[in-house]
């Protein structure tokens, strides 16, 4: 299968935060594909963490055991890979609704912040995909993505950043904006964007999308770069 985000592999380092402007809009297979990026520029201890995997049962495959997966299919040696789960949750809901019904408390940021201080004690790059969308609440105390974000980068002396998922479907420019906005606000430091899902025969709707957000800027002026698209069947076994 190809490798979608090579081009980002230079920003692979470190903690890399995968955040989405929703639920199901390819963080996952995102995580997947940059760790393959990881993989082939050299890295070899890489860690994949889950802070809060809701919608599952004990015996269920999680969202790490997808990338495990995607990066087995991919030829990536299982060793290289570490996974790791805060938390499970049976309800496909954010976690304070899905804790509350499983009656368990849910880890705070500082359980998930020691968790990935721990991982990055051995592995050259951690990646930690979230919860849905960047606001959603994680630990019942009202802090999100962003913030755990925030706190890792206070705590580790390594390279902390973001990178935010989107649709390439109509209405993701406002997604994508606000999404980037809210990240902003919060002092975080945006590695770039990825399009999940993007159609093999992509409409003028898509490559307007993309060439929109392939120009955004932050408020300084930098540019926030589109790390790549991910093709609409990547890592299943008919797809490239
Ligand atoms: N690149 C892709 N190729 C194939 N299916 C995809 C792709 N991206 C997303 N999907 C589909 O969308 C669903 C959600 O993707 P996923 O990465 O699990 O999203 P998230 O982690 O943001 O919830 C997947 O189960 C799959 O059906
Ligand atoms: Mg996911």
């Amino acid at each position: 299968m190809g490798n979608p985000l090579s081009d980002a592999a230079e920003l692979l380092n470190g903690v890399v935060v995968v955040t989405g402007t929703d639920t199901d809009v390819g963080k996952t297979y995102a995580t997947a594909a940059l760790a393959l990026a990881g993989y082939s520029s050299g890295r070899r201890r890489i860690a994949v963490y889950k802070p809060v995997q809701t919608g599952v049962l004990s015996g269920d495959s999680g969202d790490t055991d997808d990338v495990a997966r995607l990066l087995s299919e991919a030829g990536v040696p299982r060793e290289v890979l570490t996974t790791a789960e805060g938390q499970r949750l049976s309800a496909p809901m954010a976690p304070p609704p899905a804790a509350a019904i499983d009656q368990v408390p849910l880890l705070s940021l500082d359980d998930h912040a020691e968790r990935i201080a721990a991982l990055l004690r051995d592995h050259d790059l951690v990646l930690v995909e979230g919860s849905g969308g960047v606001l959603v609440e994680l630990d019942g105390q009202a802090h999100n993505i962003a913030d755990l974000s925030n706190l890792i980068g206070r705590n580790v002396d390594r390279n902390v950043g973001v990178v935010l998922v989107g649709r390439p479907d109509l209405g993701t420019l406002n997604h994508t904006l606000l999404s980037l906005d809210a990240l902003y606000r919060r002092g975080v430091r945006v590695l770039g964007t990825v399009l999940g899902s993007w159609p093999s025969k992509p409409q003028a709707l898509h490559e307007t999308n993309r060439d929109y957000i392939r120009n955004i800027h932050a408020e300084d002026g930098t540019s926030v770069p589109l790390l790549g698209t991910i093709p609409l069947g990547w890592g299943s076994a008919a797809g490239d």
